[in-house]
């Protein structure tokens, strides 16, 4: 997907959950490149939202991409089900792989789908350095997971930005994608730090009009 300019990945964390087939038929009319779908387990963050059937449920109702973000623990013995229901992209947290990460995103990548790799505001990208070179994209965490609506957190710009040196550095050509809090406001200094994948949920399903704040978005970049 690094193909250099922004790719706009609504979250329908903050869709109607009793009408979920329209809300992505809805987001890629819009003009949407990505679905992000945000599954949360009640434990590795408290809330509950949805399992591998929602994925499955949405399928038949858009060709865009399904990016899946796990925010679960033990997601090695979840990635069979989501890659069943269709996802195309799952992404699992370091902090939920510890010592198992890089073996995790191998095995997504034997599914012969796109892995990503989370990091939540508290993790320095340090941490997952050895693992880096095994994802296609980096998920810069820039608020604390489990709730859509908060206010993005300005200090994990600097990561994205460190990400991107990474990669470059490294001659690696990678994806870095930025959730949680972004607004039409601040999306010029989540790009200008190097993210190319933006994430934005409330901010896309508050509006009075998708399409424009979609547009927005992807302008504003
Ligand atoms: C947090 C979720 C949210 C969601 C985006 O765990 O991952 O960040 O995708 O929510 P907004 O755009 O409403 O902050
Ligand atoms: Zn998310």
């Amino acid at each position: 997907m690094t193909s250099g300019n922004i790719l706009i990945a609504p979250s329908i964390l903050s869709a109607d959950f009793a009408a979920m087939g329209e809300a992505v038929q809805k987001l890629e009319k819009c003009g949407a490149d990505m679905i992000h779908c945000d599954v949360m387990d009640g434990t590795f963050v408290p809330t509950i939202t949805f399992g591998a059937h929602m994925i499955a449920a949405i399928r038949p109702h858009t060709d865009l991409l399904l990016d899946v973000h796990l925010m679960c623990i033990h997601p090695q013995n979840k990635i069979a089900d989501f890659v069943g229901a269709g996802a195309d992209m799952i992404t699992v947290h370091a902090e939920a792989c510890g010592s198992g990460l890089t073996e995790t995103l191998r095995y997504i990548r034997s599914y012969g789908i796109r892995c990503g790799m989370a990091i939540s505001p508290d993790t320095p990208l340090r941490n997952v350095y050895e693992s880096l070179e095994w994802c296609d994209m980096l998920l810069v965490m820039s608020v604390y997971p489990g709730r859509g609506g908060q206010k993005l957190i300005e200090r994990t710009l600097s990561k994205a930005e460190e990400a991107r040196n990474f990669f470059e550095r490294n001659g690696l050509q990678k994806d870095v994608e930025m959730d949680g809090g972004i607004t039409e406001q601040n999306v010029g200094i989540v790009k200008d730090a190097g993210v190319n994948v933006i994430v934005a949920g409330s901010a896309v399903f508050n509006a009075p009009d998708m399409a424009q704040v979609i547009r927005n978005l992807r302008e504003r970049t």
